[in-house]
């Protein structure tokens, strides 16, 4: 199957992109973003759209697509809720109305994050609410995640400057922190495994939660 990647220079995204690589149930890769990752590989194409809220440009090479694994996001931290909105929601409908006009009933795994609540009291919450259920109101078979603690399986950088010290420090206690809490916590190689089971056969649920990760993240 034929999968998307927005943000696969991220944390996440590196994870998701790894395992889409190794993975035999992926046979193409299309990577979407502001610079591509670089990385050469047999399956992977990467494409630099102009305006990322605008993809009809490119829309000849979003054609055939399963399953886009949408890990593009940004922390909320010294942001104004204006630019908050427009990366995190804008940017979000705008290309998930392009995939779901060209893919009618694709595969969309979102990565929102634990505390999403369109009436909750954070602005960023409010605002990865309104993604998630407008995400679901769409032509396309969605899937939310909403990991806590992310363990970076192999190595994976966050491109978030704080986040990445903030792993760095954290890192050792992730053994402790999975026997102590094993339902808050996922890994990169998880939430990619996740997405790539749900792109094959889909679940029920809706809304992932950590726990419900790790279980989808299983082998079929
Ligand atoms: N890491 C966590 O522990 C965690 C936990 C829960 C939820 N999440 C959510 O998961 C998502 C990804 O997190 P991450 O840790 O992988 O983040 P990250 O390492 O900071 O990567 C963010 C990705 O989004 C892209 N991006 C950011 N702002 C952009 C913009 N204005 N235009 C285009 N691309 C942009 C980055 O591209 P560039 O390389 O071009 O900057 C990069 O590919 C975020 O929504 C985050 O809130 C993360």
């Amino acid at each position: 199957m034929k999968v998307v990647v927005f943000g696969a220079t991220g944390m996440i995204g590196q994870g998701v992109l790894r395992e889409c690589l190794v993975d035999p149930r992926v046979t193409e890769v299309l990577t979407v973003g502001r610079k591509a990752t670089g990385q050469g590989h047999a399956k992977l194409r990467e494409i630099v759209p102009a305006d990322l809220y605008d993809l009809s440009t490119v829309e000849d090479q979003l054609t055939g697509v399963k399953a886009c694994f949408f890990c593009l996001g940004v922390s909320s931290a010294g942001m104004s809720g204006a630019d908050y909105r427009r990366v995190t929601y804008e940017l979000t409908i705008a290309a998930a109305k392009t995939l779901a006009r060209l893919n009618a009933g694709m595969t969309f795994v979102y990565v929102s994050g634990a505390g999403t609540d369109a009436n909750g009291r954070s602005m960023w919450s409010q605002v990865k609410g309104k993604t998630e259920s407008d995400l679901l109101a769409m032509d396309l078979d969605g899937y939310m995640f909403r990991p806590g603690y992310i363990h970076p399986s192999h190595g994976e950088k966050s491109r978030t400057r704080l986040y990445a010290a903030l792993y760095v420090v954290a890192k050792p206690l992730y053994p402790l922190l999975k026997r102590l809490a094993p339902n808050a916590v996922t890994t990169t190689e998880d939430i990619a495994r996740a997405m790539i089971n749900l792109a094959v056969s889909g679940t029920e649920k809706k809304i992932l939660h950590p726990k419900d990760i790790n279980s989808a993240a299983l082998p079929l």
